[in-house]
């Protein structure tokens, strides 16, 4: 287990912590006047490497200084770029960047720095905090032989000062950071390790473990449901289907009347394509096609812990996406819980037939305010790259809001449009619906089939196809599964307070 360590605030004299290495941000041009001390303990070494460009503190570049006198015997320097670029984005990745830098190096006692960078004190503190934490994520769970890097056994984030607020938001960074982590656990989790029986039981788990509602309804229960897309996009697969519903219900939240925020993922767990089959280059990726319904189990931990004063409901229908003599076939004719009837031209379009059904679901079940999340379509990944998730939402505000607490949290989103004529696409001569349109503008049309099962009221739709995963290992980053939208979801259900009534 690579994450028993979590970072703790240590109000202490930096010269005093005891660690394996004590890391410090430096910028470029860097003064360094708050941090004499340890250019002194590195007898003026520091300034040196400063002076001098050898270190020139370009984002995460790191070097590493012999300290004397001091708890930690090593300083190890972080590149945090120019002040005028600083951002908590920055500082949470120059973090991550320590921790990642400790563990390959096989410090496993780690202490950072936390320096008053002219941001709020607070939110540095959470940044940094998430940084650390954010780095204990183990892509190598299942390797048993050498794996990559050690496991940190103590984090530090040391500062000058502290107070109940401050140790507030550190405790609520390691909740959120933790949260994250486990979405990327269960994303990276093959096919065959987790079909959807076993995500349905993780998220019992979670839900037991963290005190929130949980029901799993299976085969029988979604069909009495009528939820046929979800049971057409199951039946060509061995594994069974289940629609996992996570609730979340303080006191103070009355049961009439009041917002519920309503978190749909879609958890495909394979996806083959269906008989509408996939090329078999790269086809191992789709093991990760339940990041979004991951990223939802997630962030009703994280609600749990945090306790919102909102109710909120998460739903997340899974299935395993197979070919197969049952398999769903282009042409067949689906009929939706919500009435209308699907002509499936291509059974590679699976998630918005099972989000369709979700949404709806979520909807009856009384979710005021929507967010889905889905990694839907190659296209998006085309538009917004690997960089932003896309967004397309029907009410203004409620899309500015997502996208105002994305930022916060270290979540691109970039609006994509939803405009009437996309649903031309989308026109079958025998059904209601086709799930598929044109190459042309996938996302766009994809969201606009989800549209029409979202009902009316606040939705977005957030596709992740681009942004779930990271095929090059970065500086603050492994490859693998991106922490992605876990952090966002959990704090938009701190935002009621700002919801027109
Ligand atoms: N899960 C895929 C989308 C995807 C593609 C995610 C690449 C991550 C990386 C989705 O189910 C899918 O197959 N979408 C199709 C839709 C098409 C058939 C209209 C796509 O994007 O090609
Ligand atoms: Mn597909
Ligand atoms: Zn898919």
């Amino acid at each position: 287990m690579a994450s028993l360590a979590e970072p703790h605030l240590k109000v202490q004299d930096p010269r005093a912590v005891s660690a394996d290495i004590l890391f410090i941000p430096v910028f470029e041009l860097d003064p360094l006047d708050d941090v004499a001390w340890a250019d002194e303990a590195a007898r003026g070494e520091l300034r040196r490497w400063v002076d001098t460009q050898a270190f020139r503190a370009k984002p995460f570049e790191t070097a590493i200084v012999r300290l004397e006198g001091t708890g930690a015997p090593y300083a190890g320097l972080v590149g945090a770029g120019k002040r005028s670029e600083w951002t908590l984005e920055r500082l949470r990745r120059v973090a991550s960047c320590a921790a990642l830098t400790a563990r390959q190096r096989g410090w496993s006692r780690l202490a950072f720095l936390a320096r008053a960078t002219g941001l709020d004190r607070a939110d540095e503190l959470q940044a940094v905090t998430e940084g650390l934490a954010l780095a204990t994520f183990d892509p190598d769970s299942l390797k048993t032989a050498a794996r990559e890097s050690i496991a940190l056994a103590t984090m530090a984030v040391v500062g000058t000062a502290g107070d109940e607020a401050l140790e507030e938001r550190v405790a609520r960074a390691r909740v959120l950071a933790e949260a994250a982590n486990l979405a990327r656990r269960l994303a990276n989790e093959p096919g065959n390790l987790l079909p959807p029986r076993v995500l349905a039981d993780r998220a019992v788990a979670v839900a037991t473990e963290a005190g929130l509602g949980v029901e799993v309804l299976g085969q029988p229960e979604i069909a009495g449901l009528g939820m046929g897309l979800l049971l057409g996009v199951a039946q060509g697969s061995a594994e069974p289907p289940r629609l996992i519903v996570l609730r979340y219900e303080p006191a103070e939240a009355p049961a009439e009347g009041s917002p519920v925020l309503g978190l749909v993922g879609k958890a495909v767990t394979f996806d083959t394509g269906g008989i509408s089959i996939k090329p078999a280059d790269g086809m191992d990726r789709m093991k990760n096609d339940m990041t979004g319904g991951a990223a939802v189990i997630a962030a009703m931990q994280a609600i749990a812990r945090l306790r919102p004063p909102i109710r909120v409901l998460g739903v997340v229908p899974s299935v395993e996406n197979m070919p197969g003599g049952r398999a769903l076939k282009p042409g067949d004719v689906l009929t939706s819980a919500s009435g209308k009837t699907v002509e499936v031209n291509n059974t590679d379009a699976e998630g918005r037939l099972i989000l369709g059904d979700a949404l709806w679901y979520t909807r009856r079940l009384g979710a005021t305010h929507l967010v889905d999340i889905a990694t839907l379509t190659g296209s998006c990944a085309v538009a917004l790259g690997r960089v932003a998730s896309g967004l397309f939402g029907t009410v203004g505000w409620w899309s500015d809001l997502v996208r105002e607490t994305a930022a916060e949290a270290g979540d691109l989103l970039w609006p994509l449009p939803l405009h009437e004529e996309f649903l031309e696409q989308l026109r079958s001569e025998i059904a209601d619906l086709l799930n598929t349109g044109s190459r042309w503008g996938g996302a766009s049309s994809a969201a606009m089939f989800l549209k029409e099962f979202a009902g009316d009221g606040p939705w977005v739709h957030l596709d992740i196809a681009g942004t779930a995963w990271s095929d090059e290992t970065r500086p603050w980053q492994p490859k693998g599964p991106n922490p992605v939208v876990t952090r966002t979801l959990a704090r938009l259900a701190f935002t009621s307070h700002r919801w027109p009534r």
